[in-house]
């Protein structure tokens, strides 16, 4: 009996050492597959929400006054599509067919775009100053989603993945500081002188009554 119970335990140490590298390999995908699992879903999360962005940024584009921006939006729109195209590449590189997952956050992001040309008058730099929140609160999305992502593709090992992730995160980073730079140097003292004139306008129209 003891013999037999000896040679088990002999029998399993081998079975161990002979398949050290493969269970060592399988062990540390195991070990990544939760990490694996929230990259691939924030992935996705972001691939639904680019194209969301696309027909966002049309509705800014034909909302938007000011030349420089409607401009702006223009150049972001073309960027998007490539951020599409390179999500496309990052899930062709993981081996995984390319699918979104609806993003509730851009969604809701979207509508209060949706609520900003509502509620301004058309034709102002009210509402341009408005739609470049709108645009920001967008940008700032991608920026979060994109940083996370991209430092979650290198602690994986997806170098490529990084490096085309970062291209698309550089562009969200530059769009942000472009909008800003609008906002500072035109739009905003327009928005203001715009309100000063209705003021003027309303003073008036009390002291003639
Ligand atoms: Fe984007
Ligand atoms: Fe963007």
């Amino acid at each position: 009996m003891p013999q037999t119970t000896k040679k088990t335990a002999t029998k399993k140490a081998a079975v161990r050492s002979s398949g050290t590298t493969t269970s060592k390999t399988n062990s540390q995908e195991d070990k990544h597959a939760p990490l694996m699992q929230l990259f691939t879903d924030a992935l996705k999360d972001m691939y639904w929400a680019e194209q969301a962005i696309i027909e966002g940024l049309k509705k800014l584009q034909q909302a938007a006054t000011n030349e420089e921006l409607t401009e702006a939006f223009e150049d972001h729109e073309m960027e998007t599509k490539k951020h599409i195209s390179r999500l496309e590449k990052v899930f062709e590189q993981l081996e995984l067919p390319a699918e979104g997952k609806k993003c509730a956050a851009m969604e809701g992001i979207l509508k209060e775009a949706d609520e900003v040309i509502k509620h301004t008058p058309e034709g102002s730099a009210t509402r341009d100053a408005g739609l470049i929140i709108a645009a920001q609160k967008v940008e700032h999305y991608e920026i979060a989603s994109y940083g996370g992502l991209v430092a979650i593709a290198h602690t994986l090992g997806q170098t490529k993945a990084a490096k085309l992730l970062q291209k698309t995160l550089d562009e969200e980073e530059e769009t942000d500081l472009h909008l800003t730079d609008i906002a500072e140097t035109a739009i905003n003292f327009e928005a203001a002188e715009e309100s000063e004139e209705e003021n003027e306008t309303e003073a008036t129209e009390v002291t003639e009554e």
